[in-house]
């Protein structure tokens, strides 16, 4: 996974946290590199996934939540990192219609070892989306907390729901409607 993702983790859970939380969980984590993480490297997915959990048990939130925080935050910040993502984008919509023909493209072109899910669009009207996510990293609750930030990103409000369609969570159906 690349490192800009584990370095936006350890800013927010900094900002959200302390900085202590932040040393607390790289140990409980096990980390060997101490979270000595950069922008560019590219870093195991395991890593996340251990932090996160060491996250969960010591601040008591739930995994799922603290991801879909994680989610929210990052949409913010690749809005600043990677403006150009979004620049020609009005509307939240116009995003996630993007995702999968342009944002996720331009990201694997500057990072030919990223690994994106698949975000397809199903279903589209002025009010309603329907978007499919598919990975194996079973992220759909980082793709909400994403798909949040979108939202607010453009002022909108809106509901998301996300409907699994399978057990592990690599299939997602999610439902936005603008509300
Ligand atoms: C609402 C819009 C977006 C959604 C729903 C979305 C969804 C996701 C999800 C769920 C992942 C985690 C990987 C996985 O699930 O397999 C991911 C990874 C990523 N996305 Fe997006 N994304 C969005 C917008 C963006 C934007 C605007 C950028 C900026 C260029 C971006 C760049 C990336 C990068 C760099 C990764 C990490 C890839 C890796 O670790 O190898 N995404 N995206």
């Amino acid at each position: 996974m690349k490192g800009v993702v584990f370095t936006e983790f350890m800013e927010m859970v900094e900002a959200r946290f302390s900085a202590e939380m932040v040393d607390d969980i790289i140990e409980d984590a096990q980390i060997k590199s101490g979270g000595a993480y950069t922008a560019v490297g590219n870093y195991p997915f395991a890593e996340l996934v251990a932090m996160i959990t060491a996250l969960s048990r010591r601040s008591g939130m739930p995994t799922s939540e603290l991801i879909f925080h994680f989610g929210h935050y990052l949409f913010g910040r690749f809005a600043v990192l990677y403006p150009y993502s979004i620049q020609s984008c009005s509307s939240s919509f116009m995003v996630f219609e993007g995702i999968e023909k342009h944002i996720h493209v331009e990201v694997q072109k500057l990072y030919p070892d990223a690994q994106l899910p698949d975000i397809q669009v199903v279903e589209r009207d002025d009010k309603r989306m329907i978007l499919l996510y598919r990975s194996p990293r079973c992220l759909a609750p980082l793709a909400t907390g994403l798909i949040q930030g979108a939202l607010d990103h453009f002022s909108e409000q809106g509901r998301i729901t996300a409907e699994p369609l399978n057990a592990e969570g690599s299939e997602v159906r999610f439902v936005v409607e603008l509300l």
